[in-house]
Formats: C-alpha cells, structure tokens, sequence
C-alpha cells in the first residue's frame, strides 16, 4: 500500500488523515495516510527518508511549509509565488516537486462551497505571514476590485505586497486605516484566532452585507467570526472548507482522481 503523510510539528491535532482517508473510500483507492511529528531539525532528513522507502507524498503544515519548497528539486509557479508549499510528490524519475494547493483551496471554498463571488470585489487580507502569503496570488487571480493587507507590522505588509507585485496590484494599510474602498470579504490570516483572540476591528471599514472568513477552524466560532456576525456580516465561515479542498487538490495531484469535498466537509465538522 502506498504510503502518505503529513508532516508538522506540532500534529497531533491534523485532521488530514481523516479526510485523506475518506477521499481514499470514496474514490476506491487502496492507501495509507499518516502524521508525523519532526521537527526542523530532523526534517530535510526524514522527507529523503519517507520518499527514498517508496512513500508517494507528504503534506505539510505549520512550522515545514517554507523548508519543504526549499528541499524540493523543483516546484510549481504557485508554490515558487509563495516560497511555500503544503505538498510534495516524487515523479517518475525520483525527483522531488513541490506545489502549495492553499490558495486554490481557499478560493474553491469560497466561490463553490459558499457562492461568494471575488470578481469585482474589494478584499481586505488580515495577516502578512505564512498563511496570507500562501493564498494571495490564488485571490489575486480571480480578479478582485483590490486587495489590501493590513497587518499589525506594517513592513511585513510592504514586503509581502512587493513580493507578489508582479502578479498584480495589492495596496497596504495600517490596522484600521480609514480612507480605502468599503470591503466586501474581509479574510483572516493572522494567528489570533490560533490563541482565541480577537481583533478589534472598525466596522466603518466594511460594506453593508460583508463577508468574513477565518483561516483557522474549531468546534467554536472564533472571535474574528463572533465579532463579524455581531458587526451585521452577512456571512461568517471558518477555514474547514479550505482544509478539506486544499487536501482534495493535493490528492488529486498525488493519485488523479479528484474527491467530492462537500460530505466530507460535513463529516469532518460533525467529528471536531
Ligand atoms: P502564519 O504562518 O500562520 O501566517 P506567522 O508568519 O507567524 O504565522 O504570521 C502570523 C500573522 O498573524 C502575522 O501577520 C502577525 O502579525 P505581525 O506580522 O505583526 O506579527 C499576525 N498576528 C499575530 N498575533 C496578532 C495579534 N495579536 N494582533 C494582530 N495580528 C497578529
């Protein structure tokens, strides 16, 4: 049986084995999905390891994602946008390749699973790490009005838009500057919600009927999304939707098939 993984530290938490394992049942492939905790240390050796005994691809998560785009021999315009990947594969000739199917998960989650149209949109990124840098591109691509970042450390911000300018244009704002256009889906990126907090936002920055979506998931809604609800948002999701289409990318491009998402999602809601 081929051998799958994901790879993070800490992981105990991962619902990617669950969820690999239901693409698995439904698409009447025979494999084995597991965690592993390594830390990054350990982990450009462990990777050579698992795909040197045959494994056939790793996901990785939180703290890996910019170490795996850096041992791959090569890697996907995506991931390469992102210097950052949440997927590795070996080819047929034993070389590593990286992608990142973070963006393309947010924006299926957003434009399939929940109607939300980007086109034309006025969108207000929260964040400037990790997370917000893997899915900018994706939401950049599905031609929005604008998008602004704002982030707590303003440079971090600049960095990050000068990074991606030449996939298109994205402004940069201090937390709650005034003056910009009326947001209509405002998503957040930071790592707030990871520690229960919130974010204290001015409900004037937003469109009547705004949409708010948070990255992170629980069996409680976050305090971003409780802040959103109460501020008149006329939607508030959380980021279980992304989880389940980013695996669903990735295991499309591991075993070629693709999975249908929707049950799963409400599998893996009804077990948190
Ligand atoms: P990740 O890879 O999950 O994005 P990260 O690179 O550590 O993790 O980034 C965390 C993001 O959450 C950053 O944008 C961070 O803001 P700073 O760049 O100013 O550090 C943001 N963040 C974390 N805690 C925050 C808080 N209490 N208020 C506002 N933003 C916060």
């Amino acid at each position: 049986m081929i051998q799958y993984a994901v790879v993070g530290d800490p992981i105990s938490h991962s619902k990617s084995p669950q969820i690999h394992s239901l693409f698995a049942q439904q698409t009447g492939e025979d494999l084995q999905y597991d965690k592993l905790q390594i830390s990054a240390d350990d982990f450009a050796a462990e990777v050579a390891r698992f795909f040197g005994r045959g494994g056939g691809g790793l996901n990785i998560t939180v703290p890996h994602k910019e170490a795996a785009f850096a041992l791959a021999n090569y890697a996907s315009p995506r991931a390469s946008l992102a210097r950052a990947a949440n997927t590795l594969g070996r080819d047929p000739e034993g070389a590593i390749w990286a992608d990142n199917t973070d963006g393309v998960g947010l924006v299926r989650d957003l434009t399939r699973n929940n109607q939300v149209s980007l086109n034309g949109q006025h969108i207000l990124m929260l964040g400037a790490g990790g997370a917000a840098r893997g899915v900018l591109t994706e939401l950049i691509h599905c031609a929005p009005a604008s998008i602004t970042i704002m982030n707590r450390t303003r440079s971090r911000a600049e960095a990050l838009r000068d990074d991606l300018s030449a996939e298109g244009m994205m402004y940069v704002r201090a937390m709650n500057e005034s003056g910009g256009p009326c947001y209509d889906l405002v998503i957040n990126a930071t790592s707030t919600s990871l520690k229960n907090e919130g974010l204290q936002l001015d409900v004037a920055l937003f469109a009547a009927n705004f949409v708010a979506y948070d990255m992170m998931y629980g069996p409680e809604k976050t305090p971003f999304l409780r802040w959103a609800i109460a501020a008149g948002a006329a939607a508030a999701m959380d980021g279980l939707g992304m989880l389940v289409e980013q695996a669903a990318e990735s295991f499309e491009l591991w075993r070629g098939k693709r999975p249908e998402t929707k049950r799963v999602i409400n599998q893996i809601r009804n077990s948190l």
